[in-house]
């Protein structure tokens, strides 16, 4: 669905209110979700056209499913990896990445997404909370091996699920599944961030899923200006200091003056 330009706009005081506050802003926290990545052509979970719409997660993206039945997840999986590696990252990943050489003290993204079109648009200042989708890791040895968008599909494919090269077991997609826990640096850096921060955007989240849920609640404890970018409201838009009815592409530009 093509955003029309005029169809989601950021009200005019909202804009000047959200730009002054950033010129004063030393720590950045962009903690994203799927609805950024929806205008590169890749589905969020949760929407109407959404992935959880249509499939059922617990039978595709959970630890015991993969354990079950590692031919159907990775079928699974393969797909995405298809669609991740035709994807171009669109104007909100590039305008996210364009501000960490800008006078701020850190900018940091928080993503759930596992696409990596953050780091693809340029960002380096990235903590991925999910895993990403082109690694993979042997829960029998722990190896774990790392390819991108152009390098995956050079070395495996939909005829045959990844074997580890050390113990030949079943290789798992360095995805966070439903029933495993998060990352824990990633997370304690997460969390430290979210703290220190005194912006945080929340962009493209529909603040379903803990416990990445909770990172705005830790900027708000401490007084953080939090901005959140959707379409649609969520649990935490009346939470939030700004909710901007728009979408991700569109309205970053706009507030960050990228022309
Ligand atoms: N710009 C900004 N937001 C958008 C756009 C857009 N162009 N299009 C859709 N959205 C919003 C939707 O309104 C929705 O609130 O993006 C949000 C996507 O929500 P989800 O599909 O729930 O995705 P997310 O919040 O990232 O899910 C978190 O759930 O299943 C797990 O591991 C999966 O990381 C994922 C986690
Ligand atoms: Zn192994």
């Amino acid at each position: 669905m093509e955003w029309e330009k005029e169809e989601f706009d950021v009200r005019s005081n909202d804009l000047a209110q959200i730009q002054r506050i950033i010129k004063d802003a030393r720590n950045v926290v962009f903690f994203t979700g799927a609805g950024i990545s929806k205008e590169s052509g890749i589905p969020t979970f949760r929407d109407k056209d959404g992935l959880w719409k249509k499939y059922d997660p617990s039978k595709l993206a959970s630890l015991s499913a993969f354990k079950s039945n590692p031919q159907l997840v990775w079928d699974f999986f393969y797909s995405r990896q298809r669609l991740v590696c035709g994807a171009q990252f669109n104007d909100g990943h590039k305008t996210i990445a364009t501000l960490e050489t800008r006078e701020f003290e850190s900018c940091w993204v928080i993503t759930q997404n596992i696409d990596r079109l953050h780091q693809r648009a340029g960002s380096l200042n990235v903590i991925e909370l999910h895993g990403n989708i082109f690694g993979l890791v042997c829960l029998q040895c722990e190896i774990e091996e790392q390819y991108d968008h152009q390098t995956f599909f050079e070395n495996f494919n939909e005829e045959r699920i990844p074997h580890c090269k050390n113990c030949s077991n079943i290789l798992k997609p360095s995805v966070v599944l439903f029933e495993e826990p998060l990352p824990t640096l990633e997370w304690q850096k997460a969390i430290t961030l979210s703290s220190n921060c005194d912006v945080m955007f929340v962009v493209g989240s529909s603040l379903n899923v803990s416990p990445a849920n909770m990172l705005p609640y830790y900027a708000l404890k401490n007084n953080a200006t939090v901005i959140e970018i959707n379409p649609n409201p969520t649990e935490m838009s009346r939470l939030m200091d700004f909710s901007i009815r728009s979408s991700a592409s569109l309205v970053l530009p706009k507030i960050f003056d990228i022309p």
